[in-house]
């Protein structure tokens, strides 16, 4: 949907105080662009909405990794919540202190979680029992003591799209109660980890809040019993509106319950697409219309490789044209695709639209967060640039070039 920092003004889509026509016209197509102050005023509410728990906010950095998007979040006081070594290589990049890290994961590699103790990260988010003797020995070989949270998996069901949701007993995520709690009797076989914190993560989009009080319970019960546990990490999940109508939780409504609950409790939370979704769109041309089998069809330059989510969620992406249309243009039902081939290479079904004509310019919506990050080189199709917009609203800059086919070839033989 539209935010604050990307509306209509004067006729055509602006990027708080620059019209997105002119860098599209300058970079080209497709392309992403976030606003920095979209970004960091939703980071600030995020802030405020749980200042009386003194929670610390870790942008979850899977959502998007761009070292400017890291950087801002960084320096407006974010941590950083990681989820393989390549993601603690951009967070440190960017300017995260080590300790201001969190490295989460189903299946770190030792590789991995060797670097996560020997950069120092504040907390490793352990969900596997045998996980934490190979931690120990890296922590122990490196004379080295780790900090732990251990991943719950509470068995609720989050309210969200079943490939996102991650609370439910047969899912593969985090330890069933009753291994966290023999793993906390047996902490003496661990002499190189300290059991500090719980953390939970029961999906992602969350439609409502019930699970998530269920989950900090169930937290919370295990937590009194063990007076080491001084920390909770309550994971991402605060939900965007992708579409106008949907009526979804407010950070604030996740705040009220969980304050009463955690008062006494360090508080993590690791939100990445309530952060940075509304700030970025993807800007795409329409090539070509067809009609055919009684449908109309918009083809675009981009697609599944740049914004997978309609792919492989059926998500729903407002399209709107960067050039408001004329107030009478009469909406059509269209196909909206992309120029993969592959028959789900659909971006919107029956989508009703103002017109447009090959050349012109529409926009994906809050497609800041899990669009770039899921990009791929499908078809040999290089990933396109993305450009920031600076929080003055009135600079903008490539913070990552569009990929050259040079680019696809590298390293190859
Ligand atoms: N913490 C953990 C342990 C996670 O697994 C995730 C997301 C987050 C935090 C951040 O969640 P958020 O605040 O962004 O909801 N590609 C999917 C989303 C997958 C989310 C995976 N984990 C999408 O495009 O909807």
């Amino acid at each position: 949907m539209f935010s604050k920092s990307f509306r209509y003004y004067k006729g055509e889509l602006y990027c708080d105080s620059l019209p997105v026509r002119d860098i599209v016209r300058a970079v080209g197509t497709p392309v992403y662009i976030y606003s920095l102050r979209q970004a960091l005023a939703n980071l600030q509410r995020l802030q405020n909405a749980f200042t009386d728990l003194g929670a610390h906010i870790h942008y979850s950095a899977k959502a998007n990794g761009n070292l400017s998007v890291l950087r801002a979040l960084i320096e407006a006081g974010a941590g950083i919540d990681c989820v393989s070594g390549g993601e603690i290589f951009r967070a440190l990049q960017a300017g995260a202190q080590p300790s201001q890290v969190v490295l989460a994961g189903v299946g770190k590699t030792p590789d991995e979680l060797r670097l996560a103790v020997e950069q120092g990260v504040g907390w490793v988010n352990v969900e596997n029992v045998a996980e934490c003797a190979v931690l120990d020995q890296a922590a122990g070989a490196l004379g080295r003591v780790q900090r732990v949270a251990l991943r719950l998996n509470p068995d609720v069901s989050a309210s969200t799209h079943r490939y996102i949701a991650t609370g439910h007993g047969g899912a593969k995520f985090g330890l069933a109660e009753n291994a966290l709690r023999q793993l906390l009797d047996r902490q003496a076989d661990y002499p190189s980890l300290r059991f500090e914190g719980i953390h939970i993560h029961i999906g992602s989009q969350l439609g409502d809040t019930t699970a998530t009080a269920q989950a900090a319970k169930a937290a919370l019960t295990i937590a009194r019993a063990y007076p080491d546990i001084r920390m909770i990490d309550i994971g991402g999940g605060f939900p965007v509106a992708y579409e106008p109508g949907r009526v979804l939780p407010e950070p604030e409504d996740f705040a009220r319950i969980l304050t009463p609950l955690l008062q006494s409790f360090e508080v993590i939370l690791e939100p990445g697409r309530s952060i940075i979704a509304d700030a970025g769109v993807l800007v795409s041309t329409v090539l070509y219309r067809k009609e055919q089998g009684g449908r109309s069809f918009v083809i675009l330059d981009t697609g599944m490789t740049e914004l997978l989510r309609p792919a492989l969620y059926e998500a729903h992406h407002e399209i709107v044209p960067v050039i408001v249309p004329p107030d009478d243009a009469p909406r059509e039902a269209v196909e909206i695709v992309g120029p993969v081939c592959e028959t789900t290479d659909a971006l919107a079904h029956g989508r009703l639209l103002s017109p447009v004509a090959p050349g012109d310019y529409v926009a994906f919506l809050t497609a800041g967060a899990y669009g770039a990050v899921m990009a791929s080189n499908y078809n040999a199709r290089p990933r396109p640039p993305e450009i920031v917009v600076a929080p003055d609203g009135h600079t903008w800059r490539v913070a990552r070039p569009r990929e050259t086919w040079d680019d696809l070839i590298r390293g190859e033989t």
